[in-house]
Order: C-alpha cells, then structure tokens, then sequence
C-alpha cells in the first residue's frame, strides 16, 4: 500500500493546473450507454475510479480505451452490444458511483442487475431515490441475494419528487429519462455543476433537456440517441483544495484551468478567513500574507458550500485565529478526519453533525491514516504546513480522486514523496 510522506513548511508558490472533474467525468461514461455509437470524453482524469468505471464498462461488454501519451485525458467508449448488463459486487463495493449504470441500462437494453452498494466511510448512502424514480417510470423492481434487478419493456415519462436532494440520483434518472417515452418532470433535482455537465453531453447526443441546473427538470424522451464528444467540466474540488493548499501554506498560488464560478461558495468562504484571492476567467490566484480569521461554514447543495471540501476547509480552520463551527448537513458520518487532525495537534470537538475547531494551533507531523477521499485531502494539506515529516497511509483512498496530487504539490514546491511498502515481507 503506498504512502506519502510529506515535509512541511514550504510556502507554495508557482501555478497548479486542474484536472477534469471525477464526479463529472463518472456520470459521462455511464451516458455512452444510451447509444451503440462511439463517445469520446475529454479532460478525463486519470485517477482510480475512472479505471473502475472502465473495467465495469468492459465487464458488460463495451468496449472503453483510456487515453495515453499526449491523448491521456481522452477516453473512448463503444457499447455497441451490451451483453451483461450487470454491475458486480466485486466493482461496486470499491466505487458506490458504480449505481449510476442502473438508469442507463434499463433505458437502453429494458434490464440492468447492480449490486446493492453497502455502506461507506462517509455514511449509509443508500439508492432508494434512483429506485423509487424508476419505479415510477414503469421498471420492475426485485431485490436478490445483494442484487437490484430492473426491469421493463420501455421506460415511461413519470413526475418524479426526490424527497431529499441527490446529485448521483438526479444523474441516474435524468440518463433513464432521455430514452423513457414521453416526458419526465424531475423536481427538487441537484444542481451541481456535474448534472449540468452530464445534461449538455445527453444534449450533445440528441437528448432533449430543459432545466439542468435548476432544481427542475424537464426531459422529453426521444427513441434513440447517438454518439458525441465532449468535453468534461474541471474539478471544482480538487481547485478548491488547491486554494486551501496555498492559504494554508502561506503561499502564492495560481489555481490553472478551473472554473471559478463553480467554486462561489467556497471563495466567498475564504475571503472570509481572509484569504487574498485575485478571481480570473479560468484560474484563482491565492495568497495569503496575514493572519487567517476563524469562519463558521455550513455544508449544503450546490450552489451551496460543498460536503466534498469540508475536510480541506477543517484544516485550514486549524490555522485560523478564532472558533471556527463546522456542520455537516449532506452525509451523517464524515468527521474522520478529524481524529487524525487532531492526532496533529488540532483541537477540535465534535457534537453530532457539528465540529467545533478552535485555533490557532501549531500542527505536528505524525503517521497518520487516509479515511476516505477527502478526508485524505485534508490530511495532505495539514502536513503540508506540520513541523516535521508527515506519514499518511493508505494513499490509495486520494488516488482515487485526485491525479497525481504529489506531482503536482511537488510542481509548487511542496515537499513530498509516494513511497511503497516501507517493511518489507519477513
Ligand atoms: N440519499 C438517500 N437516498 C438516495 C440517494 C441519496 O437517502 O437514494 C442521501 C445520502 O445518503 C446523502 C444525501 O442523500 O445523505 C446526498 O447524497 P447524494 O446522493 O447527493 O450523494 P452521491 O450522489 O452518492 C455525490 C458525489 C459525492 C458527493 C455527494 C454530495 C459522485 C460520484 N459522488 O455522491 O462525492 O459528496 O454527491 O455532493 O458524484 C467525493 O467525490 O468524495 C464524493 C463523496
């Protein structure tokens, strides 16, 4: 299992580019589905669950070429025959994003068999919403031996509520809609930048969608949709850890090729804690030169500030002068990083969905253990600024999400390493 090991106290300075977003590119794969015609898929990152995803494609029978050399950010997917159509445990209990073939497939080839996803580090994370949804839409609905089996002849157009707020839900029944007959109107939908991401590669590919972005949608089924490419959204969160990183490490930072309008909430938060940020077209300066104030934050839907960049603004919370009061709003259990933030020194209490982080305090370097993605994120950028070497195990957690982050710290003068096993077998 590969670790880092991290130095602190480098000021990061210089530009870091930002890859395609995973949650988006997740999605977009899935979408080449609906159509035997090939879809080509740019700004795809190279991270885990992007091979994940390719070997679930492969396991049906598409066929799925990630990129190399100079064409490594694009992927090719072909599900011209679609023979399995099923999602095996064996995938799905490693990614959860896995359920997002479930809508797709029944609306393409009228069944689809997906393994139950369990539970996860960052909470139960059940997909009663996808199934409700396509339910309603006419499919047939059996449970077995940890497999969801849904079945129909064609979809139809339905009315769909989602009682809560769900991005990969509002996903998986906006790719089941497309081919439905008739139309669909989803309401309380997510309007995170990655639905509307996948809602312009649907449209690229004959799909006809009204409301992608807002909280209701409108999907008029067409009978066959073909094949497109396109261009996937850059990923907001690994930008907006990259502004944490350079705060946090009183840097001067250029976040390169993302979006700032996507990250509204977040750069509003840091200029809260007083973070100089200088906001271009398609990149972020960051600085930081004085002293860091504490903010409370709470974490919402889209446009909201995001549950995927709690852990990363914790850290940099540590660092503030003052009582910062975080609240975790969207997922019951993702507060694992902060026994390890506090293995380093920080003095943080939880209460329920509520971490209260009193700072300023000195962080330490310690071995400590990546929990889930993000909450690895947070780890890096506390060792980034820790007095001494950091050890983070079970990197494998960041590798799913983020492309190469130690290249890329160490670009900006970070000091860190991947290693292998340190002991080697007795
Ligand atoms: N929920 C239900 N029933 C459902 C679906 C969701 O009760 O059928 C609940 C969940 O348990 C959770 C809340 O609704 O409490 C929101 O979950 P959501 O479905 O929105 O999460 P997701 O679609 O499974 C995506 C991202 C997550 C991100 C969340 C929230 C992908 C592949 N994953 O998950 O990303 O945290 O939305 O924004 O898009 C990550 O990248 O680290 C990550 C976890």
């Amino acid at each position: 299992m590969d670790k880092f090991v991290v130095r602190g106290g480098n000021p990061l300075l210089g530009t870091i580019k930002v890859s395609g977003a995973k949650n988006s590119a997740l999605p977009c794969m899935a979408a080449a589905i609906l159509t035997e015609d090939e879809v080509i898929l740019e700004n795809i990152p190279q991270v885990r669950d992007i091979e994940t995803e390719r070997k679930l494609l492969e396991a049906m029978g598409a066929t799925c070429e990630l990129g190399y050399g100079r064409a490594q950010h694009r992927t090719t997917i072909q599900c011209a025959v679609l023979s399995d159509p099923e999602a095996k445990y064996e995938i799905v209990k490693t990614m959860r994003a896995s359920s997002l073939v479930l809508g797709p497939l029944v609306a393409r080839t009228g069944m689809a068999r997906v393994a139950v996803p369990g539970g996860c580090a960052i909470g139960g994370r059940p997909i009663d919403l996808h199934l409700k949804g396509l339910e309603l839409m006419g499919a047939n609905i059996t449970q077995e031996h940890g497999y969801i089996e849904a079945r129909t002849e064609r979809l139809k157009g339905a009315h769909i509520l989602f009682d809560k707020i769900t991005v990969t839900g509002t996903e998986d029944l906006l790719m089941a809609a497309v081919l439905a007959d008739g139309e669909t109107v989803m309401e309380n939908c997510a309007q995170e930048p990655e639905v509307t991401d996948l809602a312009a590669m649907l449209a690229g590919m004959g799909a006809q969608i009204q409301g992608a972005g807002s909280s209701t949608i409108r999907v008029q089924g067409v009978s066959k949709l073909h094949g497109v490419k396109h261009r996937i959204n850059p990923d907001r969160i690994e930008a907006g850890t990259f502004l944490v990183a350079g705060a946090i490490s009183g840097g001067d930072l250029n976040v390169d090729c993302c979006n700032p309008q996507h990250l509204a909430a977040v750069i509003a938060k840091l200029e809260e804690c007083g973070v100089r940020l200088d906001v271009g077209k398609d990149s972020i300066r960051v600085r930081s030169e004085g002293k860091l104030k504490a903010a409370d934050m709470a974490t919402v839907e889209y446009p909201g500030f995001p549950t995927d960049m709690q852990a990363q603004f914790m850290a940099l919370a540590t660092q503030c002068e003052g009582t910062s009061v975080v609240t975790e709003n969207i997922f019951e259990n993702r507060f694992m990083h902060v026994s390890e933030l506090s293995r380093m020194g920080a003095n943080i209490k939880v209460d329920g969905r509520t971490a209260t982080v009193r700072g300023k305090t000195p962080l330490q370097s310690a071995a400590v253990m990546c929990s889930d993605l993000r909450a690895s994120a947070s780890l890096v950028l506390a060792a980034l600024i820790a007095d001494g070497e950091t050890i983070l195990d079970r990197v494998y957690h960041i590798d799913r999400g983020y492309e190469r982050i130690e290249e890329k710290l160490r670009g900006v003068g970070a000091q860190i390493r991947r290693m292998g096993e340190v002991f080697g077998k007795r």
